[in-house]
Protein backbone atom coordinates (compact mmCIF):
# COMPACT_ATOMS: atom_id res chain seq x y z
CA UNK A 1 0.00 0.00 0.00
CA UNK A 2 1.02 3.16 -0.78
CA UNK A 3 0.03 6.64 0.06
CA UNK A 4 -2.27 7.40 -1.51
CA UNK A 5 -2.06 4.78 -4.35
CA UNK A 6 -3.73 7.16 -6.54
CA UNK A 7 -3.39 5.22 -9.81
CA UNK A 8 -2.78 8.47 -12.36
CA UNK A 9 -0.41 9.89 -15.06
CA UNK A 10 1.44 12.71 -14.32
CA UNK A 11 -0.58 15.11 -15.39
CA UNK A 12 0.81 18.36 -17.18
CA UNK A 13 -0.88 20.71 -14.68
CA UNK A 14 0.27 24.50 -15.53
CA UNK A 15 1.80 25.85 -12.05
CA UNK A 16 2.11 22.81 -10.33
CA UNK A 17 4.50 20.52 -13.07
CA UNK A 18 8.45 20.61 -12.49
CA UNK A 19 10.19 23.49 -11.80
CA UNK A 20 10.22 26.16 -14.54
CA UNK A 21 13.32 26.36 -15.16
CA UNK A 22 16.92 24.68 -16.23
CA UNK A 23 18.43 21.95 -13.89
CA UNK A 24 21.37 22.70 -15.29
CA UNK A 25 21.20 26.54 -13.65
CA UNK A 26 23.98 27.21 -11.75
CA UNK A 27 23.22 29.27 -8.03
CA UNK A 28 24.04 32.97 -8.51
CA UNK A 29 26.81 34.47 -6.27
CA UNK A 30 24.00 35.83 -3.74
CA UNK A 31 23.29 31.81 -3.13
CA UNK A 32 26.46 30.81 -2.13
CA UNK A 33 28.76 31.40 0.39
CA UNK A 34 25.16 31.78 2.84
CA UNK A 35 24.98 31.36 5.99
CA UNK A 36 23.01 28.22 6.60
CA UNK A 37 21.19 27.04 9.89
CA UNK A 38 19.08 23.26 9.65
CA UNK A 39 17.24 21.55 12.61
CA UNK A 40 17.33 17.90 12.74
CA UNK A 41 20.41 17.96 10.50
CA UNK A 42 22.34 14.75 12.08
CA UNK A 43 20.44 12.19 10.15
CA UNK A 44 18.00 11.85 6.76
CA UNK A 45 16.86 15.00 4.91
CA UNK A 46 18.81 17.41 7.33
CA UNK A 47 21.84 15.94 6.89
CA UNK A 48 21.23 15.46 3.12
CA UNK A 49 20.40 19.07 2.62
CA UNK A 50 23.09 20.44 5.32
CA UNK A 51 25.33 18.55 2.66
CA UNK A 52 24.04 19.88 -0.44
CA UNK A 53 24.39 23.26 1.30
CA UNK A 54 28.30 22.95 1.79
CA UNK A 55 28.72 21.45 -1.46
CA UNK A 56 27.31 24.93 -2.78
CA UNK A 57 29.83 26.46 -0.60
CA UNK A 58 27.65 27.88 1.50
CA UNK A 59 28.38 27.76 5.47
CA UNK A 60 26.10 25.90 7.83
CA UNK A 61 24.92 24.91 11.37
CA UNK A 62 23.92 21.54 11.96
CA UNK A 63 21.97 20.96 14.49
CA UNK A 64 20.44 18.32 16.62
CA UNK A 65 19.47 16.37 19.67
CA UNK A 66 23.06 15.05 21.14
CA UNK A 67 25.13 17.40 23.09
CA UNK A 68 27.37 20.24 21.37
CA UNK A 69 30.42 18.46 23.14
CA UNK A 70 29.02 14.88 21.62
CA UNK A 71 29.06 15.97 17.74
CA UNK A 72 27.41 13.28 16.24
CA UNK A 73 29.72 11.08 13.63
CA UNK A 74 27.23 11.77 10.78
CA UNK A 75 27.57 15.67 10.37
CA UNK A 76 30.09 16.76 7.79
CA UNK A 77 33.47 17.80 9.17
CA UNK A 78 33.13 21.31 7.34
CA UNK A 79 29.72 21.84 9.33
CA UNK A 80 29.65 23.92 12.61
CA UNK A 81 27.82 21.35 15.30
CA UNK A 82 25.61 22.61 18.24
CA UNK A 83 22.67 21.04 20.52
CA UNK A 84 19.09 22.50 19.39
CA UNK A 85 16.40 20.59 20.91
CA UNK A 86 13.65 22.35 18.80
CA UNK A 87 11.05 22.14 22.13
CA UNK A 88 13.46 23.96 24.19
CA UNK A 89 13.08 27.94 24.22
CA UNK A 90 16.62 28.65 25.65
CA UNK A 91 18.23 26.41 22.78
CA UNK A 92 16.60 28.78 20.39
CA UNK A 93 17.80 31.60 21.89
CA UNK A 94 21.41 30.04 22.41
CA UNK A 95 21.79 29.25 18.76
CA UNK A 96 20.39 32.72 17.97
CA UNK A 97 23.49 34.21 20.27
CA UNK A 98 25.76 31.49 18.61
CA UNK A 99 24.46 32.94 14.85
CA UNK A 100 25.12 36.32 15.69
CA UNK A 101 28.36 35.82 17.36
CA UNK A 102 29.90 34.09 14.57
CA UNK A 103 28.16 34.79 11.31
CA UNK A 104 26.29 37.87 12.44
CA UNK A 105 23.05 37.18 10.59
CA UNK A 106 21.45 33.89 8.83
CA UNK A 107 20.38 33.77 5.13
CA UNK A 108 18.72 30.48 5.17
CA UNK A 109 17.09 28.74 8.24
CA UNK A 110 15.72 24.99 7.80
CA UNK A 111 12.87 23.68 10.21
CA UNK A 112 13.76 20.13 9.52
CA UNK A 113 13.63 18.29 12.54
CA UNK A 114 10.59 16.35 13.48
CA UNK A 115 9.49 12.71 14.60
CA UNK A 116 6.87 10.32 12.43
CA UNK A 117 3.78 9.10 14.26
CA UNK A 118 0.68 6.89 13.21
CA UNK A 119 -2.15 5.45 15.10
CA UNK A 120 -5.92 4.98 15.22
CA UNK A 121 -7.58 7.94 16.84
CA UNK A 122 -9.08 6.03 19.84
CA UNK A 123 -5.37 5.01 20.13
CA UNK A 124 -3.14 7.73 20.11
CA UNK A 125 -2.82 9.12 23.91
CA UNK A 126 -2.63 12.74 24.75
CA UNK A 127 1.43 12.07 25.51
CA UNK A 128 1.54 10.91 22.10
CA UNK A 129 -0.35 14.10 20.78
CA UNK A 130 1.85 16.56 22.67
CA UNK A 131 5.06 15.34 22.22
CA UNK A 132 4.43 15.79 18.11
CA UNK A 133 2.90 18.98 18.72
CA UNK A 134 5.72 20.19 20.35
CA UNK A 135 8.83 19.06 18.07
CA UNK A 136 6.71 18.95 14.70
CA UNK A 137 4.57 21.90 15.17
CA UNK A 138 6.06 24.19 17.84
CA UNK A 139 9.54 23.41 17.23
CA UNK A 140 8.66 25.59 13.23
CA UNK A 141 6.74 28.18 15.68
CA UNK A 142 9.81 29.01 17.88
CA UNK A 143 12.57 28.35 14.79
CA UNK A 144 10.30 30.84 12.94
CA UNK A 145 9.61 33.24 16.04
CA UNK A 146 13.46 33.26 16.52
CA UNK A 147 14.86 34.14 13.67
CA UNK A 148 12.40 36.47 12.02
CA UNK A 149 13.85 39.63 13.78
CA UNK A 150 17.16 39.17 12.28
CA UNK A 151 15.80 38.73 8.76
CA UNK A 152 13.46 40.91 9.07
CA UNK A 153 16.15 43.80 10.02
CA UNK A 154 18.37 42.18 7.39
CA UNK A 155 15.55 42.17 4.44
CA UNK A 156 16.52 39.30 3.26
CA UNK A 157 17.00 35.80 3.99
CA UNK A 158 14.55 32.25 3.69
CA UNK A 159 12.84 30.14 5.73
CA UNK A 160 12.90 26.36 4.52
CA UNK A 161 9.82 24.17 6.52
CA UNK A 162 10.18 20.73 6.47
CA UNK A 163 6.37 19.74 6.20
CA UNK A 164 5.01 16.66 4.15
CA UNK A 165 3.01 15.25 1.62
CA UNK A 166 0.61 14.54 4.31
CA UNK A 167 0.52 18.19 5.45
CA UNK A 168 -1.93 18.11 1.93
CA UNK A 169 -3.16 14.70 1.56
CA UNK A 170 -4.54 13.15 4.73
CA UNK A 171 -4.43 9.35 4.78
CA UNK A 172 -6.31 7.13 7.13
CA UNK A 173 -4.89 6.51 10.83
CA UNK A 174 -2.10 9.17 10.68
CA UNK A 175 -4.38 11.94 12.71
CA UNK A 176 -1.86 13.47 14.69
CA UNK A 177 1.02 13.71 11.93
CA UNK A 178 -0.76 14.58 9.04
CA UNK A 179 -2.50 17.37 11.72
CA UNK A 180 0.82 18.93 12.37
CA UNK A 181 2.27 18.38 9.19
CA UNK A 182 -0.79 20.25 7.18
CA UNK A 183 -0.42 23.16 10.56
CA UNK A 184 3.14 23.69 9.03
CA UNK A 185 1.70 24.24 5.85
CA UNK A 186 -0.46 26.66 7.09
CA UNK A 187 2.28 28.45 9.11
CA UNK A 188 4.20 28.79 6.22
CA UNK A 189 1.89 30.12 3.93
CA UNK A 190 1.01 32.68 6.25
CA UNK A 191 4.36 33.62 6.71
CA UNK A 192 5.05 33.56 2.99
CA UNK A 193 2.40 37.03 2.78
CA UNK A 194 3.43 38.76 6.09
CA UNK A 195 6.94 38.37 5.47
CA UNK A 196 7.35 39.34 1.38
CA UNK A 197 7.04 42.93 2.18
CA UNK A 198 10.53 42.50 3.89
CA UNK A 199 12.16 40.60 1.38
CA UNK A 200 12.09 37.50 3.41
CA UNK A 201 11.35 34.33 1.46
CA UNK A 202 9.73 30.59 2.37
CA UNK A 203 9.21 27.79 1.20
CA UNK A 204 7.67 24.64 2.24
CA UNK A 205 8.58 20.91 1.58
CA UNK A 206 5.76 18.14 1.11
CA UNK A 207 7.64 15.34 0.35
CA UNK A 208 5.94 11.74 0.09
CA UNK A 209 7.69 8.67 1.56
CA UNK A 210 11.51 8.41 1.77
CA UNK A 211 14.29 6.04 3.71
CA UNK A 212 15.60 7.65 6.23
CA UNK A 213 15.99 6.90 10.50
CA UNK A 214 12.35 8.27 10.74
CA UNK A 215 10.94 5.38 11.76
CA UNK A 216 12.81 4.88 14.61
CA UNK A 217 11.10 7.93 16.04
CA UNK A 218 7.18 5.91 15.29
CA UNK A 219 5.31 5.87 18.92
CA UNK A 220 4.06 2.32 20.13
CA UNK A 221 0.83 3.04 21.14
CA UNK A 222 -0.83 1.24 17.89
CA UNK A 223 1.48 -0.80 16.16
CA UNK A 224 -0.50 -1.84 13.51
CA UNK A 225 -0.25 1.74 12.88
CA UNK A 226 2.95 2.49 13.17
CA UNK A 227 4.21 -0.69 11.18
CA UNK A 228 2.12 0.54 8.71
CA UNK A 229 3.96 3.93 8.59
CA UNK A 230 7.17 2.05 8.90
CA UNK A 231 6.90 0.03 6.09
CA UNK A 232 6.12 3.31 3.75
CA UNK A 233 9.03 4.81 5.23
CA UNK A 234 11.65 2.11 4.71
CA UNK A 235 10.58 0.68 1.42
CA UNK A 236 10.12 3.81 -0.31
CA UNK A 237 12.66 3.90 -3.80
CA UNK A 238 13.67 7.59 -2.72
CA UNK A 239 16.61 8.28 -0.57
CA UNK A 240 17.24 11.41 1.37
CA UNK A 241 19.71 12.68 -1.27
CA UNK A 242 17.37 12.57 -4.11
CA UNK A 243 14.62 14.50 -2.01
CA UNK A 244 17.63 17.06 -1.03
CA UNK A 245 18.95 16.94 -5.02
CA UNK A 246 15.14 18.36 -5.78
CA UNK A 247 14.98 20.72 -2.99
CA UNK A 248 17.80 22.54 -3.56
CA UNK A 249 16.41 22.95 -7.21
CA UNK A 250 13.03 24.39 -6.00
CA UNK A 251 14.92 26.73 -3.58
CA UNK A 252 17.30 28.36 -6.10
CA UNK A 253 14.01 29.02 -7.63
CA UNK A 254 12.69 30.39 -4.28
CA UNK A 255 9.71 28.18 -5.09
CA UNK A 256 7.04 28.36 -1.84
CA UNK A 257 5.47 24.96 -2.46
CA UNK A 258 7.88 22.00 -2.74
CA UNK A 259 6.80 18.45 -4.32
CA UNK A 260 10.27 17.15 -4.43
CA UNK A 261 9.29 13.49 -6.08
CA UNK A 262 6.69 12.40 -8.62
CA UNK A 263 4.36 10.60 -5.94
CA UNK A 264 4.04 13.79 -4.41
CA UNK A 265 3.23 15.62 -7.14
CA UNK A 266 0.76 12.86 -8.49
CA UNK A 267 -1.21 12.35 -4.72
CA UNK A 268 -1.40 16.48 -4.71
CA UNK A 269 -2.46 17.02 -8.30
CA UNK A 270 -4.95 13.89 -8.06
CA UNK A 271 -6.84 15.58 -4.67
CA UNK A 272 -7.17 18.59 -6.27
CA UNK A 273 -8.12 17.77 -9.90
CA UNK A 274 -9.57 13.80 -9.62
CA UNK A 275 -11.56 14.21 -6.10
CA UNK A 276 -13.29 11.39 -6.72
CA UNK A 277 -10.29 9.22 -7.98
CA UNK A 278 -9.13 10.52 -4.56
CA UNK A 279 -11.63 9.71 -2.53
CA UNK A 280 -12.22 6.12 -3.36
CA UNK A 281 -8.67 5.55 -2.51
CA UNK A 282 -8.54 7.26 0.49
CA UNK A 283 -11.92 4.51 1.46
CA UNK A 284 -9.69 1.61 0.04
CA UNK A 285 -6.87 2.25 2.58
CA UNK A 286 -9.23 3.20 5.41
CA UNK A 287 -11.38 -0.78 4.30
CA UNK A 288 -8.02 -2.22 3.95
CA UNK A 289 -6.94 -1.11 7.26
CA UNK A 290 -9.95 -1.54 9.25
CA UNK A 291 -10.20 -5.59 7.79
CA UNK A 292 -6.29 -5.98 8.49
CA UNK A 293 -6.67 -4.91 11.96
CA UNK A 294 -10.00 -6.91 13.04
CA UNK A 295 -12.68 -5.91 10.32
CA UNK A 296 -15.25 -3.11 8.91
CA UNK A 297 -17.86 -3.04 11.41
CA UNK A 298 -19.31 0.29 9.82
CA UNK A 299 -20.27 0.43 5.89
CA UNK A 300 -18.40 -2.18 3.72
N1 LIG B 1 11.23 10.20 5.80
C1 LIG B 1 10.04 10.47 5.31
O1 LIG B 1 9.38 9.60 4.71
C2 LIG B 1 9.48 11.86 5.42
C3 LIG B 1 8.43 12.23 4.56
C4 LIG B 1 7.91 13.51 4.65
C5 LIG B 1 8.42 14.41 5.58
N2 LIG B 1 9.43 14.02 6.41
C6 LIG B 1 9.93 14.98 7.39
O2 LIG B 1 11.30 15.21 7.17
C7 LIG B 1 11.89 15.70 8.39
C8 LIG B 1 13.19 14.96 8.63
O3 LIG B 1 12.89 13.61 8.89
P1 LIG B 1 13.80 12.41 8.34
O4 LIG B 1 12.92 11.56 7.53
O5 LIG B 1 15.05 12.92 7.78
O6 LIG B 1 14.02 11.60 9.71
P2 LIG B 1 15.32 11.30 10.59
O7 LIG B 1 14.80 10.61 11.79
O8 LIG B 1 16.35 10.62 9.78
O9 LIG B 1 15.83 12.77 10.98
C9 LIG B 1 15.14 13.56 11.91
C10 LIG B 1 16.14 14.28 12.78
O10 LIG B 1 15.41 15.13 13.68
C11 LIG B 1 16.02 15.01 14.95
N3 LIG B 1 15.08 15.36 16.01
C12 LIG B 1 14.04 14.63 16.50
N4 LIG B 1 13.47 15.29 17.50
C13 LIG B 1 14.14 16.45 17.65
C14 LIG B 1 14.02 17.56 18.53
N5 LIG B 1 13.09 17.59 19.53
N6 LIG B 1 14.88 18.60 18.39
C15 LIG B 1 15.83 18.57 17.44
N7 LIG B 1 16.02 17.55 16.60
C16 LIG B 1 15.17 16.51 16.70
C17 LIG B 1 16.47 13.56 15.05
O11 LIG B 1 17.48 13.40 16.05
C18 LIG B 1 16.97 13.31 13.63
O12 LIG B 1 18.34 13.59 13.50
C19 LIG B 1 10.83 15.49 9.47
O13 LIG B 1 10.22 16.72 9.75
C20 LIG B 1 9.85 14.53 8.83
O14 LIG B 1 8.56 14.65 9.37
C21 LIG B 1 9.98 12.78 6.33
Amino acid sequence: MRLPSISLPDLPVPGLSRLPFAPSSHPSPEDTNRRVLVTGGASGLGLALATAFLERGDRVIVTDLAPTDERPSTVPSDARYLRLDVRSEDEWKAARAEVEQIWGGLDVLVNNAGIAQGGRIELLTEQDWQLIVDINLLGVARGCRTFVPMLKGQGRGHIVNTASLAGLVHPPTMTSYTAVKAAVVAISESLRWELEPFGVDVSVLCPSFFRTNLASSLNVSDPAASGFASKLIERSERGAQDIAAEVMTALDAKQFLVLPDPEARRSYRGKRFLPAVYARTMTGMGQKFARATGGVVGRE
